[in-house]
């Protein structure tokens, strides 16, 4: 069911609310900084400025707000069902660096609200490029043109070719029934998806023999309805080319840089040999991003840019990221050193797994790390593989205080968790040493936010009394053992955030 307003995107179900930690601006600066180009990292009390468009409830906004105090984040959407859970979320957290804009980006560059807006440091929009129409992306060139300082990181993810190839015909089958579905999106959506499901089981060819295709409508099953609506009942949904959203960024100025994922940078996890021989014939990004793209095809890209990027020698490079302190984001009994990349199973043994296991005690330099071992590894592969595989973050401030702004949203975030069986998805906890968000479930939500209360971990049966409230007694044991580790593995990591209090 399409809103008036809502030039063909979907609006009368709300999206779900989530934290992508591609666009914390550190990650942001984590890719140029692979990417061999030169940031200038705001400082506290700078008048940077974070502009996330099509925010959705704004997690990712309201963290970086409340782990930047200084900073002024812009949160942009056009649906006020969205901007109403985010600004209500900021008020409730007195949070007061961060405005809520209900605006449509067909035309946003030319209001007067966006003249008065400071040029962005940081602009981050995810799920949002490959989901509107050809107005509203052009609309948001026109305001990266206008308002990114030089300099300026810019995060776009998109659902990418060739890697959707398999499944066009798919969403359009989802679309084209759905849209003559009674009812709203979600159930459009439901309906469409029922015909894709019945083609399949009457073997229609190119659902059964598209792989993706095949995947997807066995795996929507298990999704969030709000999901699936927004994912595939948007009248402009349409994959993109790498080359093709390079080539709209430039107008504005923007040159591509890197992959915000980490381990996407590193031909070598991502690449065979071969296809590595292939690659190393081109010289040009925009090429060798196809190549890749080919070879190990991505559906979700998670693309960076900068405005006017400064090209750094290898070697500055190098001294830039051995710069950089990494902070524990698991529990050093979490850590995992075999990790899964599309070139087959990375094992990181020897020197690279003492580095590694260093990494897990604490607040570490990569140049701390890597004088463990000298000459085993390189900057760009330690900070690669410990935060590419999210085991790690880079920290903004290393010895930075936690501001009373980050306690009080993650005050307010924690008291909407009610049970661990609830359904909210992955969040996040506002840290100002990591500039942005942890990645947290619920329940690490709820445990930061009993102690912000002043509670400590003598209170777990109290909290697994609450959170296990509406559980079978018979399935408390689980959720004992599952707060239990909880507490174990990860309040450590809480601490040493700042999150919670020592
Ligand atoms: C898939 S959601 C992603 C939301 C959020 N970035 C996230 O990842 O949770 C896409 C968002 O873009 C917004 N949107 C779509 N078209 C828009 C437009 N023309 N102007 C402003 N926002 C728009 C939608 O309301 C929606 O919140």
């Amino acid at each position: 069911m399409i809103q008036p307003w809502s030039n063909g995107y979907v609006a009368d179900v709300a999206y779900i609310e989530g934290f992508y930690v591609q666009q914390s601006p550190m990650r942001l600066a984590l890719a140029c900084h692979i990417g061999g180009v030169a940031v200038d990292l705001p400082e506290p009390d700078d008048q940077a400025c974070y502009l996330e468009l099509g925010c959705g409830m704004g997690i990712g906004a309201l963290l970086t707000a409340a782990a930047n105090p200084g900073w002024q984040v812009i949160a942009v959407d056009y649906n006020p069902a969205h901007i109403a859970v985010g600004a209500s979320l900021a008020r409730t957290a007195r949070l007061e660096n961060i405005r809520f804009v209900e605006a449509d980006l067909t035309q946003f560059a030319e209001s007067a609200e966006a003249r008065s807006m400071p040029a962005a440091d940081f602009v981050s929009m995810h799920g949002l490029w490959s989901w509107v129409g050809g107005d509203v992306r052009a609309g948001i060139v026109r305001l990266l043109a206008a308002k990114t300082r030089p300099g300026a990181i810019v995060h776009v993810s998109y659902n990418a070719l060739p890697a959707w190839q398999g499944a066009i015909g798919m969403q359009r089958i989802i679309y084209e029934a759905g849209i003559r579905a009674p009812g709203r999106s979600d159930l459009q959506a439901q309906a469409g998806l029922a015909l894709a499901r019945d083609i399949k089981a009457a073997g229609g060819k190119y659902l059964v023999e598209s792989p993706l295709a095949s995947d997807l409508i066995d795996t929507t099953g298990t999704m969030a309805t709000e999901y699936l609506s927004h994912e595939f009942m948007s009248a402009h949904w349409k994959p993109a080319f790498h080359a093709d959203v390079a080539a709209a960024m430039a107008e504005a100025k923007l040159d591509w840089v890197a992959s915000a994922n980490p381990l996407e940078n590193f031909n070598e996890l991502m690449l065979t040999e071969e296809q590595r021989a292939l690659l190393d014939r081109y010289k040009d990004p925009i090429v060798r991003e196809l190549i890749k793209d080919t070879c190990q095809p991505r559906q979700l890209r998670h693309d960076v840019f900068v405005r006017g990027a400064r090209r750094l020698r290898d070697d500055e490079r190098d001294a830039a990221i051995a710069r950089l302190t990494l902070m524990p984001t698991i529990g050093e009994s979490e850590l995992q050193t075999k990790l899964q990349v599309p070139a087959g199973t990375a094992d990181m043994s020897g020197p690279l797994k003492t580095m590694m296991v260093a990494a897990m005690r604490g607040p570490a330099t990569i140049a701390d790390l890597l004088a463990l071992e000298p000459g085993r590894s390189s900057p760009t592969e330690l900070i690669g593989v410990l935060v590419g595989s999210n085991q790690c973050q880079v920290a903004m401030r290393p010895d930075g205080l936690q501001p009373d702004s980050a306690d009080r949203l993650n005050r307010v975030l924690a008291s909407r968790v009610e049970s661990i069986a609830e359904a909210r998805p992955y969040s996040g906890l506002a840290s100002s040493r990591l500039g942005g968000g942890l990645s947290a479930p619920p329940l690490l939500q709820f445990i930061a936010g009993r102690m912000l209360c002043g509670e400590r971990e003598d209170r777990a049966e109290a909290w697994i009394e609450r959170l296990a409230s509406d559980i079978l007694p018979e399935k408390h044991d689980k959720v004992r053992e599952v707060v239990n580790t909880a507490i174990e593995q990860r309040v450590p990591v809480l601490r040493q955030l700042r999150i919670v209090p020592e």
